[in-house]
């Protein structure tokens, strides 16, 4: 079968609205980065690699539909299981028609630097919020390291059309932001360098292409660098071998049911498998902080990550300081931690999210609306964002509709947010919902909450 994808009707309004405890027990959909990097390494791999688990969500199919037309066949077998014969390093084909990403910012990004050590020409677009997106940050490295822009939008957004090298120079490259999408571009670029390729990054960021890499048999490495940091050192042209991926429940998607039983009272609920990588578990660290009742039972090593179950009950959360070292483990969570300190005592303080700005919408502005439409107080200072959280005694009034613009992560915090609401909480636009997270209404209405 073919890589379909279904494009939600746009415009979707949804609401939640407070009802009983969320009880019961759930798996989220497997991770997105791993998702994204299994297809890749699967048309980069000559032979037959097999996934289990793949995120079926249309960032993910955007991914698989551009590895075809490079030149893989890419099979699904069955819910989530998925076989894809690729043709290696060096190999591609060219693509006749636009890459077309949708809303995804990792595919687009790591396909360009797929595309950009490899001796072909790609043009590559996507929906309005992905053509809003900066891509200079990966196009620079890829232009030392001899490919070509040959057309882009003003200030280097989408549509851009891409001239690959054949021979990608070997470079040591130091990333400005902390961004696994910039460090995957250039060691992905880095694969057909006949050289040794150098990614250091100020602060160490997920490291899922790394070790992606080095399961399918290649020579990586990756030591400390300063405090925070990491140096990554990748051999050119290795010889890939087909290796059987495993991917486990994304700890962005399990945020959502996280959060939502924490605050949502009388809550007692069991999330199954998530992801424990210490570059994705900021979150939960923070939520801990907080004073969350979250028990990990049950953990283990699973498809080389360490995976656990996470018993979480509500519980009275209390405001605290999130220092910005801590973004890049938890860069996806702070629309919806940002929900959890709506409900708690005191005053929630997050440093250092100018990233934020740059995500799928401007998450700073978008999560301080969206609070004020539930009647929440939020201020933006420089790039920190402080919340009033409202307490027990208080509540989170809600009853406003908070606009998403086109921004998955958005559109499902404010939706857990309503589950607790005093008057329930609506978003304009949940068509979204379906890039990250296809069951996420399924998956709460499953644990008991109500949308309408
Ligand atoms: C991702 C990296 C992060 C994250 C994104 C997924 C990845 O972006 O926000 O959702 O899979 O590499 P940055 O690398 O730009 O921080």
């Amino acid at each position: 079968m073919a890589v379909s994808i279904s494009i939600s009707p746009p415009g979707a309004a949804l609401s939640t609205a407070p009802g009983g405890p969320l009880k019961g027990r759930l798996r989220p959909p497997g991770d997105k980065s791993i998702s994204h990097r299994a297809f890749i390494l699967g048309l980069l791999t000559v032979g037959r690699t097999e996934i289990r688990g793949l995120l079926e969500g249309e960032d993910v199919l955007h991914t698989g539909a551009a590895c075809r037309a490079l030149g893989a066949r890419i099979e699904r077998l069955g819910e989530g299981f998925w076989q894809v014969d690729g043709i290696g390093i060096g190999t591609l084909l060219e693509p006749r028609e636009t890459l077309d990403f949708g809303n995804a910012g990792t595919g687009v990004r790591l396909m360009m630097g797929v595309v950009g050590g490899h001796g072909i020409t790609a043009a590559f677009d996507g929906d309005a919020s992905l053509r809003k997106r900066p891509m200079r940050r990966v196009l620079d490295p890829l232009v030392l390291m001899g490919a070509q822009v040959l057309s882009q939008d003003e200030g280097g957004r989408c549509p851009i059309r891409l001239k690959g090298t054949p021979e990608p120079l070997p470079i040591e490259y130091r990333t400005k932001v902390a961004s696994a999408q910039i460090k995957s571009a250039v060691l992905l670029a880095g694969l057909n360098s006949p050289g040794r390729t150098v990614v250091i990054e100020p602060q160490a960021s997920r490291d899922h292409t790394e070790k992606m890499l080095a399961h399918f048999g290649a020579t990586v490495a990756s030591e400390p660098f300063e405090a925070h940091g990491r140096r990554i050192t990748l051999e050119g042209r290795p010889a890939l071998h087909p290796a059987e991926i495993k991917v486990p429940a994304d700890p962005s998607s399990a945020a959502f049911p996280l959060v939502a039983a924490l605050i949502v009272p009388g809550s007692d609920i069991v999330i199954e498998g998530m992801m424990m990588n210490p570059l994705r578990v900021g979150l939960l660290q923070t939520l801990l902080e907080m004073g969350a009742q979250i028990e990990l039972i049950n953990q283990r090593d699973e498809g080389g990550e360490s995976v656990a179950d996470l018993h979480v009950r509500a519980s009275d959360l209390r405001g605290v300081d999130v220092p910005a070292e801590r973004a890049p483990a938890m860069i996806d969570e702070y629309p919806i931690l940002a929900v959890a300190a709506a409900f708690a005592t005191g005053e929630t303080r997050m440093r250092g999210l100018s990233e934020l700005r740059v995500k799928e919408s401007d998450r700073l502005v978008a999560v301080a609306d969206g609070l004020a439409a539930a009647g929440v107080e939020s201020i933006i200072e420089g790039d920190d964002l402080i919340v009033a959280g409202r307490g027990h005694d208080r509540g989170v009034p809600g009853g406003g509709v908070a606009v998403t613009h086109l921004d998955h992560r958005i559109a499902m915090s404010f939706l857990c947010l309503g589950l607790a609401a005093k008057r329930g909480m609506a978003i304009d636009d949940a068509a979204m919902i379906a890039t990250s997270f296809p069951t996420f209404q399924a998956a709460l209405a499953g644990l008991g909450a109500h949308f309408s």
